[in-house]
């Protein structure tokens, strides 16, 4: 039997969940020949390979090894690696996922290539131009053949621009496919008992996100309320590369890390984050997927951003936004439990990755047998 070749394309750490479910699905699947090409935006152990040996998934079949880079280094070397990866064998579909440079660059290097694209969380926009991800999330979404999205309002995103319908299917959020695939190993793993925390009594903080953590009196502010937060509840604060790099150069920094309820760590691995995320009273953080992940979970999340591109986290769930100006009172009130439940949106239900499968077999016209 001939197979169809497809190749799916991660390379930073919000990638590697959205990957997983869609790797086992496909792996079972005897008409595919499938591939995990990695671009290495992400290298470190515990951005990186920490997520494979979780998520159960095999060494990639190809790893480029781009690094870290200015975006038009990191995006132009990606595309050129992915071309010379395709000139030696060309996949019938490359999929790509989420909003990161290896998502827009490997589908633009498809795109002049002549190789449809599937882009898997299409459709999501926070209308904000200045994030470098909306500009790979409209672009990427501008050039791709199949649009798999999460939620209806990214159906309607994709209709005002223009996307014919289609090309659009809902299949809801994948993440949460990853979430329940691991749910055991997730609740007998003991890391938040390792870090002496009480189950429903800590806060989780992430923050990445440049508009945040490189403007160093915007980070030190941002440590200020941390450590006044801290008196009241304590705090885990899993640091991601970018802002640790920033967070050492404060004058704050070596006071900050000795104050006992405020626990810095470094980045951890998929199953000990989500043992510290089922546990948690409240997060606060900038990450798009914690945005999903804690209105799946039913956790008050805090996020530090103007805009998101989850809106849905909003209307249904149980995100709201905060600034500097607001944060104290969103904390407070998340204290008090005076917060929504949520409700979980249609087709989060750990289902999408078969979904995804389904309209990859009508997209190749596959017959399948019952
Ligand atoms: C990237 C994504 C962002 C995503 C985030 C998830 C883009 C434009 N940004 O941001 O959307 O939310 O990943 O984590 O694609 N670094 C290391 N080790 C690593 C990786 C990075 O030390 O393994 C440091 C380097 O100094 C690097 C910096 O972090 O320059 C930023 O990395 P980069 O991948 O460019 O962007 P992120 O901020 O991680
Ligand atoms: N995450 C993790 N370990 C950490 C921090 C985050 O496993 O130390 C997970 C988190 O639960 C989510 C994903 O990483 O599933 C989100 O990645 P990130 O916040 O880096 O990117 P974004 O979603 O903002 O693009």
């Amino acid at each position: 039997m001939k197979k169809t070749r497809i190749h799916l394309v991660a390379g930073a750490r919000p990638n590697f969940m959205k990957l997983a479910p869609l790797y086992h699905a496909l792996a079972e699947e005897e008409w595919v020949q499938l591939k995990i090409i990695h671009t290495g935006q992400h290298y470190d152990a515990n951005m990186d390979s920490t997520f494979f040996e979780d998520l159960r998934l095999p060494e990639p079949d190809v790893h480029m090894g781009i690094g870290s880079g200015s975006h038009a280094e990191q995006t132009g070397k990606i595309m050129m690696g992915y071309e010379q990866l395709c000139q030696k064998e060309i996949p019938h579909l490359t999929i790509v996922m989420g909003d990161v440079n290896s998502t827009l660059a490997t589908s633009i290097a498809c795109a002049k290539m002549g190789v449809p694209v599937g882009h898997l969380e299409a459709g999501l926009r926070s209308f904000d131009r200045s994030m470098p991800e909306e500009v790979n999330r409209v672009l990427t979404d501008a050039i791709s053949d199949i649009l798999w999205t999460p939620s209806a309002d990214a159906d309607a995103n994709l209709m005002k621009e223009g996307v014919s319908p289609e090309k659009i299917h809902r299949v809801g959020n994948i993440m949460i496919d990853s979430i329940e695939l691991l749910r055991p190993k997730i609740e007998e793993d003991n890391f938040r008992e390792k870090l002496g925390l009480t189950k429903g009594e800590y806060a989780l903080v992430t923050l990445h996100r440049p508009s945040n953590v490189d403007d160093p009196k915007k980070l030190e502010n941002l440590c200020l309320i941390l450590k006044e937060m801290s008196r009241e509840v304590p705090i885990v604060f899993p640091v991601h590369p970018r802002t640790g790099k920033n967070l050492k150069m404060l004058p704050l920094f070596e006071g900050l890390h000795k104050k006992e309820s405020l626990t810095l760590i470094e980045p951890v691995g998929y199953i000990q984050f989500m043992n510290l995320l089922f546990n948690a009273r409240m997060v606060v953080t900038d990450s798009g997927g914690l945005q999903e992940e804690t209105t799946y979970l039913h956790i008050p999340c805090l996020t530090l951003r103007g805009n998101t591109e989850r809106p849905i986290t909003i209307t249904m769930g149980t995100n709201r936004l905060s600034t500097l100006g607001s944060i104290r009172d969103d904390f407070r009130s998340a204290m008090n439990g005076h917060w929504t439940k949520g409700k979980i949106p249609e087709y989060w239900d750990g289902k999408t990755a078969g979904r995804v499968v389904s309209s990859l077999e009508k997209y190749f016209g596959v017959t399948v047998h019952q």
